[in-house]
């Protein structure tokens, strides 16, 4: 190309949760199956829709206008549905014009972050879902800057690292935070909340707060809606389907703006966001038009709360077969669907192996760890483990963080297979890190 046209924050762009997917598939070619532990899709993992999800969506079908562009902003009805829902649970005033709908909340995440300044820096956590810490970092061209979760402190964020975070970097002009936590599981308590709206007002920050798990929580800490806590702090909430209904198919996720009259910046950005989600015209129309349906039938309550009963009873049995396992440590998770494993300081090196029967599959790992930066040594552990048993996880340095460990979900519909994953495990970790 005489000119140079790949973008300067191109090298930021990474997501391991599928990226290892290609050398998982490669491993089943050669005669190995899988039990996929990367991605948190509950229906890909066989979670059944309820018949009366399906009924409502299949009556939305009998008209007409479902086929149809909807506003760019989203739907009125659905908008105005939302608003009540809010303010009827306490959470805070909230404008339907102050809500714009995304074809999921991937897509929100990638346009709040777009059209932020690319010299505006918005610190989140570490670890961090990675889209999130992408986005952020290729907006800027740089590295994401983040704030430290403490695995040593049930996951809590550090608040005096952001604190001097923020006070010695100027071009810091907003926090992320992301709860219920991907991928710690972790609840933000409501004293922690209030330390980082604090300090987003002493130093003129706006906050964007991800809550796409905001009804999936069963642990001690009730989860607090950030909205009620702003004391008009300019905000960002995101919220969506993908993991509730849970339909992540859909592409359905939502921004609601809190505080926007209270700075003219803020409110010109988020401007921005709304003409650029017009370049687009508009998000998918159907998950709009039944998502009131949804949300407010009786039997949705209860539906939620049997998902939650079986994510807190795959919590308690992973978190009493994993505290076991030599070597590593697990929080017992609060809310979403996700179990963060770490590895003990020193345990692991680049030259740890697990023996591979299939000589395929062993020339194929052996070539393919080969390439690796040699200090992932949790990305070498998590490709051994495809290899060696067939299993796979996400290892915990696709988060953004220099910690070592990995990810896998609670939602493992088939107990046999769920025990059989943590099995794996407990042979797994002594042996690699033996090894
Ligand atoms: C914290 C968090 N935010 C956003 C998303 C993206 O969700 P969507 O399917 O709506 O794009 C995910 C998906 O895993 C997530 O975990």
């Amino acid at each position: 190309m005489r000119t140079n046209i790949v973008a300067s924050g191109a090298d930021e762009l990474s997501y391991e949760i599928r990226e290892i997917v290609d050398f998982g598939k490669q491993v089943e070619s050669l005669g190995v199956t899988m039990i996929w532990e990367n991605i948190g899709d509950p229906v890909a993992k066989g979670e059944k829709i309820p018949p009366w999800i399906k009924e409502l969506i299949a009556k939305a079908l009998t008209d007409d206008k479902t086929f149809a562009y909807s506003p760019t902003k989203g739907l009125l009805e659905t908008r105005e549905f939302l608003s009540l829902s809010r303010r009827e649970a306490g959470d805070g005033n909230l404008d339907p014009e102050d809500i714009l709908f995304f074809n999921g909340l991937g897509d929100a995440v990638s346009k709040v972050y777009t059209n932020l300044n690319e010299n505006a820096r918005v610190i989140g956590p570490s670890p961090a879902y990675p889209t999130h810490s992408s986005a952020e970092a290729a907006h800027a061209g740089s590295r994401h800057l983040t704030y430290e979760l403490n695995p040593g402190r049930n996951w809590l964020p550090d608040i005096n690292d952001l604190r001097n975070k923020v006070a010695y970097n100027e071009s810091i002009a907003g926090i992320l935070i992301i709860n219920p936590d991907n991928p710690t599981g972790m609840i933000y308590p409501k004293r922690i909340l209030k330390e980082m709206v604090s300090i987003a007002k002493e130093y003129d920050l706006f906050l964007i707060s991800d809550e796409i798990y905001a009804n999936i929580e069963y642990g001690s800490d009730a989860f607090v809606p950030l909205s009620r806590l702003l004391d008009g702090v300019p905000a960002i909430i995101m919220r969506g389907l993908s993991k509730e209904v849970p339909w992540p198919g859909a592409r359905c996720g939502w921004i609601e703006v809190y505080n926007k009259e209270n700075d003219p910046v803020f409110a010109r950005y988020i401007k921005s966001i709304n003409d650029a989600k017009m370049l687009e015209v508009c998000s998918t129309t159907l998950p709009q038009k039944v998502l009131p349906d949804i949300l407010s039938d009786a039997r949705y309550k209860e539906y939620l709360q049997s998902r939650r009963d079986a994510y807190s009873k795959r919590a308690d049995i992973a978190h009493a077969a994993i505290r076991k396992i030599p070597y590593v440590s697990m929080v017992k998770p609060s809310g979403a669907f996700y179990v963060t494993v770490t590895f003990d300081d020193n345990t692991l090196s680049n030259a740890q192996h697990l023996p591979v029967e299939n000589a395929a599959v062993r020339a194929l790992v052996e070539e393919t760890t080969a390439a690796f930066n040699p200090y992932q040594f949790d990305k070498r552990f998590a490709y051994y483990l495809m290899a060696a048993y067939g299993l796979c996880v996400v290892p915990l340095s696709g988060f953004n963080t220099n910690l070592h460990g990995f990810r896998m979900t609670l939602l493992e519909e088939d107990p046999a297979v769920f025990k059989k994953t943590l099995d794996i495990l407990a042979e797994a970790i002594p042996k690699y890190t033996a090894s």
